[in-house]
């Protein structure tokens, strides 16, 4: 039955069974690991078994986001061929369906599932399959190795929750800014940002009213890479800043515009068609560069010193299915 999601131990002849990992699966889709890959099986569309390799650190990196952002906008690509397509009430797991080589030969599959079935599997696979050590949300050059036979875990990483603002970080009672107080060190990389805070002047009694903090200061202390966090909400626009190094985990499908603010160093994307995969542009973005993705487009961003990205994002619940109809545009501007 595929609406169960199983996390099965197999028979003793499983190869991962004996290097002590878990196998899943999820609906038609088998995943296993070994020291260094998974392993996704399914049925191809026309009958035919086919599987499809990939590096487990690669893997785990997308699995983590996927999880972590609860599906994301839109698609969210592990790679070329296998990834998930959020609807916000239920998600599609795929392989080869924005892939326009195996979605002519007939080889791809793409299987909808509640949101609570395929979470609770990724979930489950994620935490069974990272060693202690290894950390999929930090960058390669910080943490240890993913590879080998199973040994230990790494929960805590793999379960960290975002820190929420109640009001604005440095606020009286809020999130602290400072690593004496946060356990937060500046990164390697952001040695040279400045840490002094903005001049407050509030008229007497507005003191836990007017605020205000240095996000530059803040991000030079983010443990983590390639992981927007919700800075200022205000409607349905979203601020979302980041820190970036190595190489996004993901290619992005999104399903609306999104614009990218390079606010430090440099990020080159490549973007692609998202239903075929053809590429469409290479974009090369230093610090001061805005760009907008269009709503057609995935991209994957490759950042070869850490950097500062501000994602900026419209959440509008609706807007997926204005595009859908022709309401709302694909792209950002007409010239
Ligand atoms: C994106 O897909 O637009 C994206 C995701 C994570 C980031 C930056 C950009 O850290
Ligand atoms: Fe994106």
């Amino acid at each position: 039955m595929n609406t169960v999601a199983q996390a099965r131990k197999t028979s003793a002849a499983d190869p991962s069974q004996d290097l002590g990992y878990c196998t899943f699966q999820l609906g038609s889709f088998g995943f296993r690991r070994d020291e260094y890959f998974v392993h996704i099986t399914w049925t191809t569309r026309d009958g035919r078994p086919l599987s499809h390799t990939m590096d487990i650190g690669n893997f785990l990196r997308a699995l983590m986001r996927d999880v972590a952002w609860g599906f994301f906008y839109g698609g969210v690509n592990f790679d070329d061929v296998i990834g998930t397509v959020n609807h916000y009430k239920s998600v599609d797991m795929q392989a080869g369906a924005f892939n326009e080589t195996m979605k002519e030969s007939g080889v791809d599959l793409l299987e909808n599932f509640p949101v609570d079935q395929i979470r609770d599997v990724f979930e489950k696979m994620l935490d069974d399959w990272t060693n202690e050590g290894f950390d999929p949300f930090a960058a390669p050059l910080e943490t240890g190795s993913p590879y080998g036979r199973k040994h230990g875990n790494n929960t805590a990483a793999v379960t960290r929750a975002r820190e929420l603002a109640k009001r604005c970080v440095g606020l009286k009672d809020d999130l602290k800014l400072r690593s004496d107080e946060r356990g937060a060190p500046v990164n390697r990389s952001f040695a040279d940002v400045p840490q002094n805070e903005p001049e407050l002047h509030p008229e007497p009694g507005f003191e836990n009213e007017v605020h205000a903090f240095n996000l530059f200061a803040f991000l030079s202390r983010s443990q983590v890479t390639w992981n927007p966090s919700f800075t200022s909400v205000v409607k349905h626009s979203y601020m979302c800043p980041t820190t970036e190094e190595h190489i996004l985990p993901i290619l992005h499908s999104n399903d609306r515009v999104e614009w990218f603010f390079q606010m430090s160093d440099e990020i080159q994307w490549n973007c692609s068609d998202k239903n075929t995969g053809k590429p469409l542009a290479r974009v090369i973005m230093k610090a001061g560069d805005i760009a907008a993705m269009p709503a057609y487009c995935r991209h994957q961003g490759f950042s070869p010193k850490r950097s500062m990205l501000l994602v900026w994002e419209n959440g509008s619940p609706n807007l997926v299915y204005e595009i859908q109809k022709g309401d709302a545009p694909e792209i950002p501007v007409q010239f």
